[in-house]
């Protein structure tokens, strides 16, 4: 898949998730095969206003590339100026957020609440591509309600005024993360457009990539949840297009080794604190796949200090050593 100059080959991709897609993850994930990752969300007025949170989620590793910076916001003006900003930290591409559901971000008509307003996001958008020099991405969700699908619409006015690839979350704004994506609306999508259509929700296994790719006819898959605690994700699916066949799952050391690099960058980047906290929930992703994990997950949550997280890591290994994990 070609976005403007950069080439995103296989097109597997990383999601952005406020959260988790910052720097220690992202590593992570595009050693295990994610062509292009982008940012967690920045909000661009907290940008504009040199909020010191905002700088940080722009944080990009040496040589981090392809990378996009996702930017959120409904001021056409506000958003160019942060774009600019994100241009001249590193970023090879700004995706333009248009599916957050969240109140705080919609009540401000940013998020998927642009889903609504067409002339806004189209003037947001057209903005955006006119302030920076390197390509622009929207990544929206299916429209606001089943009542009103806007994304194929909208889409294709994004395409007119020069962004060069559209992420479509197969949601709609009400279906929060509740019901199943409905991957039709990505057929949809692309049914209205000539720049590549990157298709996203509910991609759990490499045959679900495939069979979203079949269906839809989108030019690359974007993963979010399913990377939590397999960040092998992104080869598994790469590996399965080439061959039609599983990778093999990791054993009990990869696990553990890959849970406990997550959790070395996570502490250089955050400190142990807050490293810590924010790992809880990711190590118990990581420490699956046999039938006594139940116990070590449950521990993850009272963790507080790196060398606490690391024994219970080493704890798991031993006890899952000799036993053959499965993926899921
Ligand atoms: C914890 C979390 C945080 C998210 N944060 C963002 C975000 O900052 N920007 C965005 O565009 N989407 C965000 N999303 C949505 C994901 O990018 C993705 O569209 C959604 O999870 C569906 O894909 P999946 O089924 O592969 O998880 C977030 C999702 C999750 C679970």
């Amino acid at each position: 898949m070609q976005i403007g100059s950069i080439t995103i080959d296989p097109p597997v991709l990383l999601a952005p998730m406020a959260g988790v897609s910052n720097r220690a993850f992202r590593a992570i994930a595009r050693s295990q095969g994610a062509t292009l990752c982008t940012t967690e969300m920045v909000n661009a007025n907290a940008l504009l206003h040199h909020s010191a949170k905002s700088y940080w989620l722009m944080e990009l590793d040496p040589g981090e590339t392809p990378v996009g910076i996702q930017i959120a916001g409904s001021d056409p003006d506000v958003m160019a100026a942060a774009a600019r900003e994100a241009e001249a930290h590193g970023a090879d591409l700004i995706d333009i957020n248009m599916g957050c559901p969240v109140p705080k971000v919609v009540k401000n008509g940013d998020g998927s609440a642009l889903l609504t307003d067409e002339d806004r996001a189209v003037a947001v958008v057209e903005a955006v591509v006119q302030a920076v020099t390197i390509p622009v991405t929207v990544k929206m969700r299916a429209g606001w309600d089943h009542d009103s699908i806007t994304a194929p619409a909208l889409a294709e006015q994004f395409e007119r005024v020069g962004v060069k690839a559209v992420a479509v979350h197969a949601r709609t704004r009400s279906d929060q993360y509740v019901r199943p994506a409905n991957w039709d609306f990505i057929r949809q999508v692309k049914e209205r457009v000539s720049i590549p259509v990157i298709g996203n929700g509910d991609v759990h296994t490499p045959a679900d990539a495939l069979r979203m790719m079949e269906l839809t006819g989108c030019d690359a898959v974007m993963i979010g949840r399913a990377s939590f605690g397999d960040p092998w994700i992104f080869r598994r699916i790469s590996y399965y297009w080439q061959t039609g066949e599983e990778l093999p799952p990791p054993t009990a050391d990869e696990r553990a080794q890959m849970a406990l690099w997550h959790l070395e960058r996570m502490v250089a980047i955050k400190g142990e604190a807050v490293a810590v906290r924010e790992m809880r929930k990711q190590l118990a992703w990581y420490l699956k796949g046999t039938p006594g994990s139940a116990q070590y997950r449950q521990r993850c949550y009272a963790l507080n200090t790196e060398a606490e997280a690391r024994a219970l890591v080493e704890e798991w290994r031993e006890h899952a050593q000799d036993q053959e994990l499965a993926w899921n």
